[in-house]
This record gives structure tokens, sequence and C-alpha cells, in this order.
């Protein structure tokens, strides 16, 4: 018999580059992804995959319950790994409500169809809830998230998140459901949506576009490579604990100024402008987000310590990977650019803030 995983969101950003991942190693399972394809979801993102027997995807929407319980019932997953969430702060400050339906509704029905389906005794072994650090607020300048640290968050997206968190952590407390939860730092590298702060300046500096830093930007980041981050998935969703929390990051702290004059220094460089002039005069900087979380560090000693998993990549060598990967894949950064995305911008900014896009 085959062994179904449920992945959500598997057309997004981190989803796409763990699935392939999965179908890099000898796996032996198959995967169905569900994904609504919202602005953030791209079916390019995994055109490498569609032929792999063990890749199936199905176009539907974590809020339609009907459809969660047929396909419970037709696969039998033996375990899901939740990706799927409206995953951008600056969307959710300017309209919260689809945070407040997949995030937290979304997680909600999906949760209690896998408990259900778990209670009938169908085979089903382990609900991964995909999360992130700013269920933590902010911190200062020094100390870092440990998993024992208390829910602070800042903006209606981290409020969302850490309200699915608090569900996850409830159905395993009060039914035994066999959960775990991973809670990573700000993650880069091949298709991201280029709406976050390391494609969008990549793009811009080439497009010789204003470079938008919000406040003075000094805000601090701890960076991890995305395929760092699905290696410590891979090895949660197989060891972990139920019911436990295990942060993710990379240790790679470092200043939102810092990331665009390293960015503007390395398309500079791989374009070979000859007219001596920097990038980084394109800088400009705009008002600050609402309620921006000064600074996230990780402390993930616990994934280290007790399941052995470490980050494999180095920052500058993993940037300056995710540099050439978007100016090659230019064909995929103007797909994702066209549609939907276009209007929500054209709706939103005036151009006063984010410049040019
Ligand atoms: P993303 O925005 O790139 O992708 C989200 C995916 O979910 C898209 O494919 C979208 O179509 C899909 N989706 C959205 N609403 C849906 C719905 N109602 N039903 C089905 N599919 C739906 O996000 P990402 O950056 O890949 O983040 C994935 C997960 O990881 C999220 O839960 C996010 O909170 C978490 N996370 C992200 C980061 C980061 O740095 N990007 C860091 C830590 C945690
Ligand atoms: O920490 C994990 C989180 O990282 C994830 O949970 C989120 O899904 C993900 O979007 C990311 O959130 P951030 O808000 O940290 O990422 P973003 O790329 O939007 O911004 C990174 C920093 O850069 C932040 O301090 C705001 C700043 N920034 C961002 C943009 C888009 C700018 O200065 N200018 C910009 O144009």
């Amino acid at each position: 018999m085959k062994n179904y995983i449920l992945i959500t969101g598997g057309s997004g950003f981190i989803g796409s580059n763990f699935i392939r991942y999965l179908l890099s190693e000898e796996f032996d399972c198959h995967i169905v992804n569900l994904d609504s394809l919202t602005y953030a979801g791209n079916p390019l993102s995994l055109s490498d995959c569609e032929g792999d027997d063990r890749y199936h995807f199905i176009h539907g929407d974590i809020l339609d319950r009907g459809l969660l319980e047929r396909l419970f019932e037709e696969y039998a997953f033996t375990g899901v790994i939740h990706f799927a969430a409206e995953s951008h702060v600056d969307r959710s400050i300017l309209g919260p409500e689809a945070f407040i339906d997949t995030n937290i509704k979304g997680t909600f029905n999906l949760l209690d169809v896998a408990y259900r389906h778990w209670k009938n005794g169908k085979g089903f072994s382990r609900f991964h809830h995909i999360s992130t650090d700013e269920v933590y607020g902010s911190l200062g300048e020094t100390g870092a998230f440990t998993e024992a640290t208390p829910y602070d968050p800042s903006s209606p997206y981290s409020a969302s998140k850490a309200s699915s968190d608090h569900l996850v952590k409830a159905y395993c407390r009060t039914y035994g459901f066999p959960a775990v939860i991973t809670n990573c730092s700000n993650n880069y590298g091949p298709y991201q949506f280029p709406e976050k702060l390391i494609p969008l300046m990549i793009l811009n500096i080439m497009e010789e576009k204003p470079l938008p830093v919000y406040g003075q930007g000094l805000n601090i980041r701890d960076w991890l490579y995305v395929e760092d981050h699905c290696s410590a998935i891979w090895k949660v969703f197989c060891d972990g604990k139920d019911g436990e929390t295990y942060n993710v990051g990379g240790g790679a702290e470092r200043k939102n100024i810092e990331i665009v004059h390293l960015l503007c220094d390395l398309v500079d460089k791989k374009l070979k402008r000859s007219d001596g002039v920097s990038s980084r005069n394109l800088i400009r900087y705009v008002q600050d987000r609402p309620g921006h979380d000064f600074r996230y560090a990780i402390d993930a000693s616990k994934l280290k310590n007790e399941l052995g998993w470490e980050p494999a990549f180095s920052f500058e060598e993993a940037l300056e990977n995710t540099v050439d990967w978007y100016l090659n894949n230019m064909e995929w950064v103007n797909n994702v650019r066209s549609g939907a995305y276009r209007e929500w911008l054209d709706r939103n900014y005036s151009g006063r803030q984010k410049g040019e896009l």
C-alpha cells in the first residue's frame, strides 16, 4: 500500500523547496500537495517535479472542510506537514482578514480533520505545523528566543500564527494528538516571492529601481537558507517528540541595511556594471513598518542537542547562490509578478512608500 503525506501550501516558497528536497532524497512516500494558489503560490515553482510519480497536486483550499475530509478518506494520510498560510507581515497590516481565515480557521480545519482521522485508528502518526519565530515578539540588543520564551506577537500575521500554534498545542494536551511545531527565523533562497526583503532588493537593484529600507535599516533578522530549513523540518517530522516545539535558526544575524549593502555589491559585481556607480545610491529610507519588531534571534540548541540538526550552508555563500538564482530565473520572476500581485500593489501602494516597484 502507498504511504501518502499531505503537504499544504507546497506551491509557495518554503513548501516548494521542501517538496523538491524530499523528492531528491531516497524518499519512498507519496506527496499530495494541497494548495489554493494564492498570489504567493505558483505551479511553476514545482514544474520540474510534475513528472515524478511520487508527486500529486490538488488545487484546493484548507478552508474547504468537506474537501479535507474527502482527501483524508481517499488517501488515508499517515502524516501532514502544514505550510499553507498568508505569510507577509506588510499585507497583514493592510488587510488582516485573510490571515485570520487561512492561518487560524484553515489550520483549525486541517487539525480537526486530521485529529478525527487519527482517532479513528487510520494509521495517522504525525501533524507537523510550520510556524515562525515572530510569535515570540521582539528582542532587544541581546538574548535569543528559546522554546520557553512567552508568546508576544506584534503584527496581525504573527498573532494569527501564534493563535494557530496554540490550537495545535491544545490538541496535543487535550486529546493526546501527535503533533509537533517548528518555529523558524527568516528564510531566503530560490522561489521566494519578491515582496520579501531579499528578493525584492535583488530585483530592484537589477532593474535600477529605488530600494525601500524601513526606518533606519537597523532592525535585525536571523537568516536561514531555505534548504537548511527543509532539512530541519524533515528531521523533526521523522524524529521529533510528540507535543514538542523546536526552534529553527541559522545563527546569521544581520541588520537590514547590511543585507541591502551586501546585495547591492553582489548584484553590481554579477552584472559587471561599467559606469562605476554603486547601486547603494538607490537606497531610500522610507516610513517604518508599524509595530516593527526590532530584532529576532533563535536559540536552536534543542534541535541540535536532541536531534543532531545543524545548518549546512554559510550565509555569504547561500546569499550569493540566491542572487545567481534570481538573475538566471527571470521567467519565473516575471510570471509571479504579473496578474494578481500587480493589482494588489497598484491598490495598496501609491509609490510614496515603496518607490517604483
Ligand atoms: P508563501 O506565502 O510563499 O506560501 C504560502 C503558500 O500557501 C502558497 O503556495 C499559497 O498559495 C498557499 N495558501 C495560502 N492560503 C491557502 C489556503 N487557504 N489553502 C491552501 N493553500 C493556501 O509562504 P512561505 O514563506 O513559503 O511560508 C510557508 C510557511 O512557513 C508559513 O506557514 C509561514 O508562516 C512559515 N514561515 C515562513 C518563514 C519565511 O521566512 N518565509 C519563516 C518561518 C516560518
Ligand atoms: O521571522 C520569520 C518571518 O520572516 C516569517 O514568519 C514571515 O513569513 C516572513 O515574511 C519574514 O517576516 P519579516 O517581516 O521579517 O520579512 P520581510 O522580508 O518582510 O522583512 C524583513 C525585514 O526587512 C524587516 O525588518 C522589514 C524590512 N523590510 C522589508 C521590506 C519588504 C524593509 O526594510 N524594506 C522592505 O521593502
